[in-house]
């Protein structure tokens, strides 16, 4: 087991600065399919280190979000600042290696690798873009495979999955499978995390270790989130700030309390019961 101490050195310790300023600047956005506006000249910042959620009935196009933040989706209007570096245009892969990671709706894991291995490829992703990686590739020594073994090997004691290690992630309960997944995101050591729907389809006792998980990797690792979730609760107990979709549209934003009693949010959430 690895000391607590020992973890926060390998994260940067992170958790224990005081930042300031936006890490994110997500800008007037505007994507279209078709005749569907799924996102709608939609503007969001997200600080350094904070727990930023986007909430919003099915369809509102909190996914679309976060395909646009990663590069998959090309956005027809706005702009998408990392730190104030432009990322619209820019490859997926080269977003990534800036730092950020996500996870998905539906679980994407190399079902038939251990944990161990699917984790150990979050850490190449993180290393394989770009000259400067390539560079670190040309003569790779056990050393740099040891290190990034070793981090891995802190990412599954934080997420208390020791005993799954060595297991293919087909064999793992649902639960476990989503801190696997979380996991392998941490491995890329992200300074934003993408987390969609993370406690989505699980019972109460798998929500409420999630929501540990992500409270820790908040305040004890000092990464910043951006999560997408429909469980309320949650997001109303853990969240900094919330922004609420509606038909691509942004319709509120603000703290837990401050949403929760904004008319147009009531009215489009209590909308869909009627
Ligand atoms: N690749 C695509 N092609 C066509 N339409 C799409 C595509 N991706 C999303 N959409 C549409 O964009 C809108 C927003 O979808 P999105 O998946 O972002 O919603 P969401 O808020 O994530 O919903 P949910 O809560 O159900 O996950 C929907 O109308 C959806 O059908
Ligand atoms: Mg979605």
């Amino acid at each position: 087991m690895t000391a607590k101490a020992d973890r926060k050195v390998l994260f940067g310790g992170r958790g224990d600065e005081a930042r300031t300023g936006n890490i994110l600047e997500f800008e007037g956005v505007s994507l279209a399919f078709g005749g569907v506006k799924a996102v709608d000249g939609v503007t969001f910042h997200v600080r350094e280190g904070e727990l930023f959620s986007i909430i919003g009935p099915n369809g509102a196009g909190k996914t679309s979000i976060f395909n646009c933040l990663s590069g998959v989706y090309k956005p027809q209007e706005g702009s998408v600042k990392w730190r104030g570096e432009q990322l619209l245009g820019q490859r997926p892969d080269l977003i990534a290696s800036k730092g950020m990671a996500r996870t998905f709706q539906n679980i994407e894991l190399f079902e038939h690798m251990t944990v161990i291995e699917n984790l150990m490829l979050g850490r190449h992703v993180r290393m394989q873009s770009g000259w400067v990686s390539d560079m670190l590739y040309v003569g790779r020594t056990n050393r740099d495979e040891l290190a990034n073994r070793a981090v891995v090997e802190d990412i599954i004691d934080f997420l208390e999955i020791e005993e799954w290690r060595k297991y293919p992630v087909a064999l793992l309960p649902y639960g476990i499978q989503k801190r696997v997944e979380l996991g392998r995101a941490l491995a890329m050591e992200p300074e934003l995390l993408l987390l969609d729907e993370p406690v989505a389809g699980m019972n109460l006792e798998e929500t409420e270790d999630m929501a540990r998980f992500i409270l820790d990797i908040r305040f004890e690792l000092g990464i910043a989130m951006i999560l997408v979730e429909h469980d309320m609760g949650l997001v109303m107990d853990i969240a900094d700030r919330i922004m609420v979709l509606d038909f691509g549209q942004k319709i509120a934003e603000g703290t837990p309390d401050e949403v929760s009693a904004n008319p147009a949010v009531i009215k489009a959430y209590l909308g869909e019961e009627v």
